[in-house]
């Protein structure tokens, strides 16, 4: 029995597998895709084996399910009646805004299920995975799919209630950092910095302030009064910042993504 079975490997089952293949034997790992070209494509990055939906649900430990959400059923549809003669599948679902309840019900039927929510930055090794798993997974089982996980960067439990919430910080917020990024750089620009060493001290900049975020436990409100000198210059691109209302704008885009998600629930 191979151990992973990922049913798409688009940008985030893909990377998920890529960071699986670095702790599991890649042999242990079929992946399957829309198109047969992509998943042998995939498989050859890697060294993972190509294979199909069906053959992934008839022999996969942890058959995770990384299409679109409203591919979801179909693909349910299509792998349910290998699952239904099986008692050893663990599915696990990527899909914003679906519960694993719902998985179950489109099923038809009880089946572990394992939830998670990862990020772009997974693949680099710096991603944040939440994770829930239904009652019907054991203990075990769940740890070892964690085990595999681990090269994706940090795995944090969260209740399931709370998924969709986190997922509007942690999964979208790549999207929003990458905004400011680009904003950041484009203002150095403006002032005369050539394009590629504004984005390279946007990003570097990002960087060292989220690790010393994490590393001091300093709250962000006491690090950025510790940058604003009176009477100095970041405090004035805070006032312009405040202005622009930055920060309301940053709350909403969180909350609207949020709403988003909570549409997908059927
Ligand atoms: N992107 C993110 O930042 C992010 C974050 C958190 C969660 N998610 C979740 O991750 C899931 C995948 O999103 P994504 O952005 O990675 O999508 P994506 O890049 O479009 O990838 C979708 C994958 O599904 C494959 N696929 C389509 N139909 C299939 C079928 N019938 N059987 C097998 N594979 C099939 C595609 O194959 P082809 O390439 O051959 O078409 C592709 O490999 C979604 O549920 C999403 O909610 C995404």
């Amino acid at each position: 029995m191979a151990k992973f079975g990922f049913i798409g490997v688009g940008n985030m089952g893909g990377a998920v597998a890529a960071a699986a293949a670095k702790l599991v034997h890649p042999q242990e790992i079929l992946v399957s895709a829309g198109h047969t070209s992509h998943a042998e494509a995939f498989a050859q990055s890697c060294g993972a084996v190509a294979s199909d939906n069906d053959t992934i649900a008839q022999s996969a430990k942890f058959v995770v399910l990384g299409v679109k959400p409203q591919m979801l059923e179909q693909v349910l549809r299509q792998i349910r009646p290998w699952l239904e003669i099986r008692t050893d599948a663990i599915l696990v679902t990527m899909a914003a805004g679906i519960t694993m309840q719902n998985i179950a019900d489109m099923m038809g039927g009880g089946y572990p299920v394992i939830r998670i929510m990862p990020n772009l930055s997974v693949q680099v090794g710096e991603g944040i995975t939440l994770y829930d798993a239904n009652d019907r997974v054991r203990q075990e089982d769940l740890e070892e799919f964690l085990a595999a996980m681990s090269a994706t960067g940090k795995l944090d439990h969260v209740p399931e209630h709370l998924m969709d919430a986190g997922a509007a910080v942690a999964g979208c917020g790549p999207a929003f950092a990458c905004m400011f990024a680009e904003a950041l750089a484009d203002g150095g620009v403006a002032c005369g910095l050539p394009r590629q060493k504004a984005r390279e001290y946007a990003a570097q900049m990002l960087l060292g302030t989220a690790k010393y975020l994490q590393d001091t436990s300093i709250p962000s409100a006491v690090l950025k009064d510790n940058v604003c000198s009176p009477g100095g210059s970041t405090i004035q691109g805070v006032r312009a910042l405040e202005q622009g209302g930055f920060r309301s704008a940053v709350m909403e885009a969180v909350i609207a993504a949020y709403e988003k998600n909570k549409e997908f629930i059927k």
